[in-house]
């Protein structure tokens, strides 16, 4: 195959052309510069062939808190399996902070709670393997965990990642509380080199809370960052925090993706409508799709939304390219990213308090004028009609739609000025 024609060099034209055409609708985009940025990057991901389409899995944080054992977790297991949630690609069980004693042993090594992990992480990771799950932990970067109730790894890292690794975790996600005052850019990469050498791939969730804009940094230590601090169970928290994560857009790739937190779906604080909103939206932005609510109780319109696999579809897409804002008329705001087979992913989102109808027109999504295309309604799973030049909707208030729009085989549909 000669050069020119190679994949990756369409992936780079793809990426070109798209941010090119949205450059056009005053949003910010993907320029030259960024995509060279990226295949820089690129070349220093964090080197252990995970993440290459955004995690997906629970995590114990959101609706338990500290108050979580083993019984919880194996239960958990055993509905992400039982639900049909395991077969659409959640994967991960994760467990957030509270799991370990105050204190390391005489060895210096951490040690589960015995009151509420009797039997052991090992004991715990083998249950999970046997159900095809991989399971996750959780440290800190610094002397105490956010709860003040287990010891951070600062300084301990090697010896952590090690026991990590001995107990068969898939899977670290690492805070930044009792930090020290040490920059994030010292603390973070020596548990990365930590993970790297530990003889288990594990993958690290990075969470400094985008305090030092860790989408310029960690992509090469990290096979995630979060970009904002913690997500509340409201319509202002997840709002603001898609709208935080945005501005990073262009610094996800495979391997590598921006974290606007966990999700809040299921947990009881937004509508249906607004919760079908959360999860496009985070599908739309490559984010990690990490459930948040008790799923051993999981009520139907939770698991519909959930269990979308047109959404995840998106969200898994093997492009990689993160969808971003390209488009805002007061409340009303179109998001779009590119797909795999020249497919683009829409979502039409009214954050104003009363129905409108929105326009989403081919200069906002990156097709030349007059592409005939298939529109298909994610949500409806159904196809939907599209005009000559933009697909629009009647959309409620705090209500969104999502597409994806497939050009016809015969049509050239993207302006080819590259
Ligand atoms: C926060 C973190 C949360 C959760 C919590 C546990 O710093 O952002 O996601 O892990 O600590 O204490």
């Amino acid at each position: 195959m000669p050069p020119s024609s190679s994949p990756a060099r369409y992936f780079l034209v793809f990426l070109g052309m798209f941010g090119s055409m949205l450059m056009s609708s005053g949003l910010p985009a993907i320029s030259a510069t960024e995509i060279g940025a990226k295949v820089g990057i690129r070349r220093t991901l964090m080197d252990n062939g995970l993440g290459l389409t955004p995690q997906m899995g629970w995590n114990s944080w959101n609706h338990f808190h500290c108050d979580i054992n083993e019984t919880l977790i194996k239960e958990t297991a055993d509905a992400v399996v039982s639900t049909g949630l395991a077969a659409v690609g959640y994967t991960y069980i994760n467990l957030d902070d509270c799991w370990g004693e105050l204190n390391r042993d005489s060895l210096g090594n951490l040690v589960p709670k015995g009151s509420t992990f009797p039997s052991g992480m090992k004991a715990l990771a083998d249950y999970v393997h046997s159900k095809g799950l991989k399971l996750g932990i959780y440290s800190d970067a610094g002397t105490q965990t956010c709860s003040q109730t287990m010891p951070g790894s600062l300084g301990h890292e090697e010896q952590d990642a090690k026991t990590f690794a001995s107990w068969g975790v898939d899977y670290l996600k690492y805070d930044n509380c009792e930090n020290t005052g040490a920059s994030p850019k010292e603390r973070y990469p020596k548990m990365s080199k930590a993970l790297m050498e530990s003889g288990r791939p594990i993958f690290f969730s990075l969470c400094e809370w985008g305090q030092e804009d860790p989408a310029t940094w960690a992509p090469s230590i990290a096979n995630s960052w979060r970009t904002t601090g913690d997500i509340e169970d409201n319509w202002d928290s997840m709002t603001g925090i898609a709208d935080q994560n945005d501005q990073w857009a262009s610094y996800a790739q495979p391997g590598a993706w921006n974290d606007p937190d966990m999700l809040e779906v299921g947990n009881g604080g937004m509508t249906t409508e607004e919760y079908r909103c959360h999860f496009s939206i985070w599908a739309l932005a490559k984010a990690p799709l990490l459930i948040g609510c008790d799923v051993t109780s999981i009520d139907n319109v939770t698991f519909q939304l959930l269990s979308n696999t047109e959404v995840i579809d998106v969200n898994q897409d093997k492009l990689g390219v993160q969808g971003k804002k390209v488009k805002k008329d007061g409340d009303l705001e179109v998001w779009a990213g590119p797909l795999t087979n020249n497919r683009v992913a829409v979502v039409l989102w009214n954050r104003g308090s009363s129905s409108a109808n929105i326009t989403a027109s081919w200069s906002d999504v990156g097709f030349k004028p007059s592409t005939a295309v298939d529109a298909r309604d994610l949500w409806a799973h159904s196809w939907a009609r599209a005009d000559e030049d933009e697909i629009s909707a009647q959309v409620d208030s705090h209500a969104c739609k999502m597409y994806t729009l497939e050009p016809h085989k015969n049509s050239s549909a993207f302006n080819k000025n590259w």
